[in-house]
């Protein structure tokens, strides 16, 4: 049985944790134990929007990112929120709200900043191996902070894009120090065989030929290892080599103003961590100890940490089927709404949203959505409490890298989005209709 079902068999306030609470809540056939979002009970929610659904706790993400900003307190910072983990306007408004810059990688998520946080933008760093001259052009017109820098061509195309604007960029080049981080391997970025980087041996070099553009100034060093990692080690080890190579290029007069730890930091997919001010704080020492005495003024790009614990994909069952003794819970969200555990392999908890009905009766079951594949699975021989037609089960921890990596697939609309804080609920992305799949077709 996974280890979270038993603790809320066992004592459901053990599973308690900022953002979602299983409570008691009065309803007409009795009390039961129902799962709730800060204060809102989330079948009221699936009521009032339907499913499949996002549903984020306003309260989690501002407490995760409190925990960042307490463990970093000591050390120069700005904390730039990685868009591509949840790009939702009223989440980048959130997070600005409370003192974020934001990590970009197109045209589309410098754009999303804008419209929500047009004041942030001289706190946005622009990573990515691809910028083509057209988001390069409208990020230099935008006045970002800072350009992280990939290779020698795109090095080179950055200088072209500022002798025709005449506007100055302040540079990072992105190295790959080399280190071995253990993660899924379409996640891991920090070994030279990655197509991340620039590898740190040749950094200096360029650096040199970044100096001689007219319009570009050398201001900083960046990194990022990969994702889902939760071991701080290799963090402190890229950290030893960047550190170095400041050193270095400080001999050489370059100007280091700024080192971009890039993101990364993991989370515990398996059960929830009430331990995350001292985590975060272990990744502070990390990441800050090999920087010391350098007055270095830290970038960092969480994405995952902040979002991921923060939201739960809502989903009601449709049908249940046996197959020769093969149990499947048949819901409404599909590979198309969380893709997490089709392409990696992820691991969701999945929790009965209500617990009402005797709980010793589990059953082990495939978590199956309606779109024609095999990969199209949420959870594979898992024990859930017996469900029934139209009974809510809650996907956790898809807060990042859940809607945004939706799709249409199977022609099926998006789910809607909604952010909870305290007893107020926001609407903050509308269920699509079927008329938006085809809008933009001939
Ligand atoms: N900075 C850079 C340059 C990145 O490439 C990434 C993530 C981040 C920051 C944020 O990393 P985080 O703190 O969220 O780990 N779709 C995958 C994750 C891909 C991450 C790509 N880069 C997943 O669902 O696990």
């Amino acid at each position: 049985m996974s280890r979270r079902n038993q603790v809320l068999r066992n004592s459901h306030s053990e599973f308690e944790r900022p953002g979602f609470v299983f409570r008691k809540e009065i309803a007409s056939r009795g009390a039961n134990l129902m799962l709730h979002c800060d204060d809102v009970p989330l079948p009221a929610l699936a009521k009032r929007y339907g499913t499949p659904l996002y549903v984020y706790s306003a309260t989690a993400v501002r407490q995760r990112l409190k925990a960042f900003e307490d463990a970093f307190r000591d050390v120069a910072h700005t904390i730039c929120y990685s868009v591509k983990a949840n790009s939702n306007l009223s989440i980048l408004r959130l997070l600005a709200k409370s003192g974020c810059g934001f990590d970009v990688v197109s045209e589309g998520e410098l754009e999303r900043v804008r419209a929500a946080a047009p004041q942030t933008v001289s706190k946005i760093v622009f990573s990515g191996v691809g910028k083509s001259s057209g988001e390069i052009n409208a990020a230099l017109k935008a006045g970002i902070l800072i350009f992280n820098v990939e290779s020698e061509s795109e090095l080179s195309r950055l200088a072209e894009c500022t002798e025709k604007l005449r506007k100055t960029a302040r540079v990072a080049l992105r190295v790959n120090p080399d280190v071995a981080a253990d993660t899924h391997p379409y996640i891991a970025t920090g070994l030279h065989k990655h197509k991340f980087g620039v590898p740190i041996a040749s950094a200096l070099a360029l650096y040199a030929r970044a100096a001689q553009a007219k319009y570009l100034k050398v201001a900083g060093v960046s990194v990022h290892i990969g994702s889902q990692i939760t071991d701080v080690a290799p963090f402190e080890e890229a950290m030893i080599r960047l550190a170095d190579l400041v050193r270095a290029l400080r001999t050489q007069g370059q100007a280091i103003e700024y080192v971009d730890v890039g993101g990364g930091l993991g989370i515990d997919y398996r059960q929830a961590r009430n331990d995350f001010a001292e985590y975060v704080g272990n990744y502070a020492r990390a990441v800050t100890g090999p920087m010391r005495g350098l007055g270095i003024h830290l970038l960092l790009e969480p994405g995952r940490s902040i979002l991921g614990p923060a939201g739960v994909l809502l989903t009601a069952v449709l049908y249940k089927k046996q197959n020769d003794g093969k149990r499947f819970v048949i819901v409404d969200a599909a590979m198309n709404d969380l893709i997490r555990p089709a392409l990696y392999h992820a691991y969701h908890e999945i929790v009965a949203v209500v617990q009402t009905r005797n709980l010793s009766s589990q059953e082990t079951v495939d978590v199956v959505g309606p779109v024609c594949e095999s990969g199209d699975f949420f959870a594979r021989d898992r024990e859930l409490p017996e469900m029934e037609e139209g009974d809510l089960l809650a996907i956790l921890d898809t807060g990042a890298y859940g809607m945004v990596l939706s799709s249409n697939y199977n022609s099926r609309p998006r789910a809607a989005e909604v952010l909870v804080s305290g007893k107020s609920v926001k609407v903050i992305r509308r269920r699509e209709k079927v008329r938006d799949l085809y809008v933009a077709e001939l």
